[in-house]
């Protein structure tokens, strides 16, 4: 092995080009492919800049040859040599530097390496716990590397926009007491205070708002949150919010200046010039259209009530859910008629995963109306039908049948389904829309209580106060939360402010006095002295990144992310601790 003594690098694996031609220069980086034809050897080298064909000419300088004939793949190498056009028809039209190569006058190799577990240089499938397992060598690949890279300029360009609208940075703990986003808590016992543990933040709600309380008017972080949930390929037990908040401010001057933020962080990552305003939506109405709180408008397939229609209707699992409250919707696949009963057996399975018990169809052919259940129908129940679904030869409709809570995540799923195998959707759009108007609260039969739909420091709707004893559940929220492209990526809300009011809905909550002061006394304290009205937002970055470069899962945009069971396959965590360890924390095991 060679040290790279008085060798500097002096350019990128990505920026010489002819103007460079006859000079001297030096790079360093890693070996991605060698070409060895049994004379000139040929080695693209690389650096998280891109790739520079270097060149080792026996007839040149033999030695040097000689010693280039041992190097491998993903070797580390430094070169001294000269740049100089490629031969005309030599030119590699794909590369940066494809019109140059640099003939190697000095090589250095300042490590070697074994052969890698997968191949660095092709869009190879491998799979995603190998690349965990060797993560360093997954970031190596340019499809992870300018995720990260971008990842970097998304934020830095968050930063320089909420400093120069005059946000302050201010860190705050996390090592801290629970506080209540919805999901379970990672929990880390105290040392010193035996019996007593800490929780990592699920956001840093509280202390954003205590910050307002303190007269930071305007604040952000970006900013870790650790939550223990199940994972999917749009959650991870740590990841990371653009948390802001404000004070003095109503809902559209927060949107306002969100709106501002988005727009120049996808100028400075995509170059794309977006024109807020967003388009809003209710959720009143993204429900009753879409069947979720997160639409992904970029496609149509609508969900169409069909519950006045079939009222008193032939069938009788249609017949007696409506009888009992609830609802049947449809959707109207355009052109799908010709689905196979494979296709139909295979979407109602589908169906099925998201808790449907069954999936009724019609396929709407020039002469019939072709389904199992079209016998149980009147002619004027089915022309009713027809007319409200827009229904013309060709179409597919397919049914959801159960309590609105069944059908809609059912119906909004099948529609992502339909529109995924139908090629519905243009994936070179980016469709922002913010979801206003959310209820305050809903009523978990679970738990046998209101629970807050957003969390339970969010202001309820002022003209609906008198409603929040006898219909809490009707009282809407002044929460927002943007929409991209089917994806919840932000979420926030006015807080309360005051005292009593937040008094109020802690009872509401099902949360008494005492608990009320045992958990939040320092917050009711705080409220009680002088708490300007205040109002904020958390963006989640993995997600707008995961959208901005196309990933299909937040994994790809994160450095080091976690399998779906919260592992690390890379450093194996989580891992079992020394017995001592257990004892300093007070803790006895009892998985031994
Ligand atoms: P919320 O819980 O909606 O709001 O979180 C804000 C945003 O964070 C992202 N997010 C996640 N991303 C990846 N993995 C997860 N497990 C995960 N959970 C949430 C989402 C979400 O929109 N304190 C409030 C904000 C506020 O009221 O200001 C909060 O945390 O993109
Ligand atoms: P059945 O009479 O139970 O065999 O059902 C007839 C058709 O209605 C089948 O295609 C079922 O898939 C469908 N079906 C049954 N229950 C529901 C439901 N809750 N929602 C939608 N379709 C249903």
């Amino acid at each position: 092995m060679d040290s790279m003594g008085t060798l500097r690098r002096t350019h990128n694996c990505n920026e010489l080009g002819s103007d460079n031609v006859d000079q001297e220069i030096i790079l360093m980086g890693w070996v991605l492919r060698r070409r060895d034809h049994g004379g000139v050897i040929f080695i693209d080298l690389r650096d998280r800049w891109g790739i520079t064909q270097v060149v080792f000419n026996p007839e040149i300088n033999a030695e040097i040859h000689a010693k280039a004939h041992q190097i491998r793949n993903e070797w580390v190498l430094a070169v001294r040599g000269t740049v100089k056009p490629r031969p005309g028809d030599m030119a590699n039209p794909k590369l940066h530097t494809g019109t140059i190569e640099v003939l190697v006058d000095e090589l250095r190799i300042l490590n070697s390496s074994e052969t890698p577990p997968f191949p660095l240089d092709e869009d190879t499938e491998v799979s995603d716990n190998l690349r965990l397992q060797y993560r360093y060598l997954d970031i190596r690949r340019p499809e992870m590397a300018n995720n990260l890279i971008m990842r970097h300029k998304a934020t830095q360009a968050i930063r320089n926009y909420l400093c120069n609208h005059n946000f302050l940075e201010i860190e705050t703990p996390m090592l801290t007491r629970s506080t209540p986003e919805g999901a379970r808590d990672y929990l880390v016992p105290s040392r010193v205070n035996a019996g007593k543990f800490y929780a990592l933040p699920q956001s840093p709600q509280l202390f954003k708002q205590l910050l307002m309380m303190g007269g930071m008017d305007r604040y952000f972080q970006i900013v870790k949150c650790f939550r223990d949930e199940d994972l999917r390929a749009d959650r991870q037990p740590e990841f990371t919010q653009i948390d802001m908040e404000l004070s003095f401010v109503t809902e559209e001057e927060i949107i306002t200046v969100a709106e501002g933020m988005i727009a120049a962080l996808f100028k400075a990552t995509k170059g794309i010039e977006l024109q807020p305003p967003f388009k809003r939506m209710t959720y009143d109405e993204a429900m009753r259209r879409f069947g979720t709180d997160r639409p992904d408008t970029r496609f149509d397939l609508e969900l169409i009530d069909l519950t006045d229609t079939l009222k008193g209707c032939g069938f009788k699992v249609f017949n007696s859910i409506i009888a009992e409250g609830g609802v049947v919707k449809a959707i109207n696949a355009k052109g799908c008629s010709s689905f196979s009963r494979k296709d139909l057996d295979n979407l109602t399975e589908y169906a099925g995963r998201f808790g449907a018990k069954g999936m009724a169809w019609i396929k709407i052919k020039d002469d019939e109306w072709q389904s199992p259940i079209t016998k149980f129908f009147s002619p004027e129940e089915l022309a009713a039908m027809g007319k409200a679904l827009d229904a013309e030869p060709g179409d597919l409709i397919l049914f959801g049948a159960d309590t609105s809570a069944v059908v809609h995540p059912v119906l909004a799923e099948l529609r992502l389904e339909l529109a995924r195998r139908l090629n519905l959707i243009d994936k070179e759009i980016f469709n922002f829309m913010w979801v206003t108007d959310f209820p305050l609260v809903e009523y978990s039969h679970g738990e046998k209580r209101h629970t807050a739909v957003h969390h339970p420091f969010t202001a309820p709707c002022e003209d609906q106060l008198d409603l929040l004893e006898s219909d809490p559940g009707s009282v809407k929220s002044r929460a927002y939360d943007l929409v991209l492209n089917g994806n919840e990526i932000g979420g926030g809300s006015i807080r309360i402010h005051r005292k009593d009011m937040q008094e109020k809905i802690f009872s509401v909550l099902g949360i008494n006095a005492e608990e009320a002061e045992e958990k939040f006394g320092f917050l009711l304290k705080a409220l009680d002295l002088g708490a300007p009205p205040h109002g904020g937002i958390a963006f989640g970055v993995d997600r707008l990144m995961m959208v901005l470069t196309g990933s299909d899962s937040i994994r790809d945009v994160i450095a080091f992310p976690k399998t779906q069971k919260a592992t690390c396959p890379l450093t194996e965590a989580p891992a079992s601790v020394a017995r001592k360890q257990l004892t300093e924390l007070s803790l006895r095991p009892d998985w031994e």
